[in-house]
């Protein structure tokens, strides 16, 4: 048995992941089964749905996970899987199948939390980074501003008081006609469209220099658009995709950048399914290269979900003798 190879299960909304990890920064197989083309369909991930799909997939992710490793099941040291937060029915699944992993193989299983899991990204895109540092990790759930003072402890700072940016990011694009999800289409629609055509308010919350407010952007966005078609102003998508993502991305960088320069921290680790976005990555590279703070970015496969980063952290709790009991129930609500 080796205790540096570590397997990832990861089922908390519509990805089923599972991943094989060596000394918790080296992936030997990532494999990802994405349900985004059935919840489509629905212009959002439907939970029942999601729970379901993860069922008819699971075995076979595992498996080809192991299949690409170059390994038999019996020869890891641990299983790492996601218990919240997320949706109740598809983080049961992946835990279940975790738990009965390791009570067949006699195996030690840690249930991770998903927004951890998200920040550890960053150690496999550059092992060579070590706590503290500061992190941004904004998703489709989450948008939390903190700070990682050790691999598996955190001081959240701030985070979102309503929609979390991803959120945002979906539900204006379906306003928009554009498909779910809508971060990578109003990405990759944005470089057409004038960013400064639309007027949109900062998402700012007063008083809470480092909490972030989505909601307000998205009823500006959503009025902007609902304001076009009921009068005979032409909408153009392009432009209200630019402005909308200029609004979000300068929040996100001001608030992160602004943070490191208040609490004189010289790394940003920027984590989830937003920071894989295009502008939000170049800005965040300007605004640190102005003032001198190393920027850690996981490449895209690894800022949205995926189960490397699951197994990774699992690995670092893992050293700690962090090791969770078969009764380990999944927390839709966990906090970090
Ligand atoms: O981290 P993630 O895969 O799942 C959650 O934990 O939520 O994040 C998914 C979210 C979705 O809201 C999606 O629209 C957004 O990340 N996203 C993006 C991009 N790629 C994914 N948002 C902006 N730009 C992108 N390129
Ligand atoms: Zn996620």
């Amino acid at each position: 048995m080796n205790f540096e190879l570590v397997l990832g299960i990861e089922t908390s909304c519509d990805e089923t992941a599972a991943s094989v990890v060596l000394e918790g920064t080296k992936v030997l197989s990532n494999i990802i089964s994405s349900q985004i083309d059935t919840h489509r369909v629905y212009g959002g991930v439907v939970p029942e749905i999601a729970s379901r799909k993860h069922i008819e997939s699971i075995s076979f992710v595992v498996g080809e996970a192991f299949r690409q490793a170059g390994i038999e099941k019996e020869d890891v040291g641990a299983i790492a899987a996601t218990c919240g937060p997320g949706l109740a029915g598809a983080l049961i699944v992946g835990l279940s199948y975790a738990k009965a992993l390791s009570f067949g193989l006699k195996k030690p299983m840690i249930g991770v939390n998903h927004i951890e899991g998200h920040i550890a990204a960053n150690y496999i895109e550059d092992p060579t980074l070590k706590p503290p540092f500061l992190c941004l990790v904004a998703s489709g759930g989450h948008t939390h501003l903190l700070m990682a003072k050790s691999m598996t402890e955190y001081e959240v700072l701030g985070r979102t008081r309503d929609d979390a940016a991803g959120e945002a990011y979906d539900k204006t694009a379906r306003a928009l006609g554009l498909p779910y999800p809508g971060g990578p289409a109003i990405d990759a629609l944005a470089p057409a469209g004038n960013p400064d055509a639309v007027p949109l308010p900062k998402a700012e919350v007063s008083g809470a220099p480092w909490d972030f407010s989505f909601s307000g952007l998205k009823s500006a966005t959503l009025n902007y658009i609902n304001r076009c078609r009921m009068t005979s102003v032409p909408l153009v998508v392009a432009d209200v995709a630019a402005s909308f993502q200029k609004a979000v991305t300068e929040v996100l960088t001001e608030k992160a950048v602004g943070a490191c320069v208040k609490l004189g921290a010289d790394k940003l680790a920027l984590a989830g399914g937003v920071a894989s976005n295009t502008a939000l990555r170049a800005l965040m590279k300007k605004a640190c290269e102005k003032r001198n703070i190393k920027l850690y970015m996981p490449r895209p496969l690894y800022c949205t979900d995926n189960a490397a980063m699951i197994a990774s952290c699992g690995y670092f709790q893992l050293q700690q003798g962090k090791i969770s009991t078969l009764d380990l129930n999944a927390n839709p609500d966990l906090a970090i």
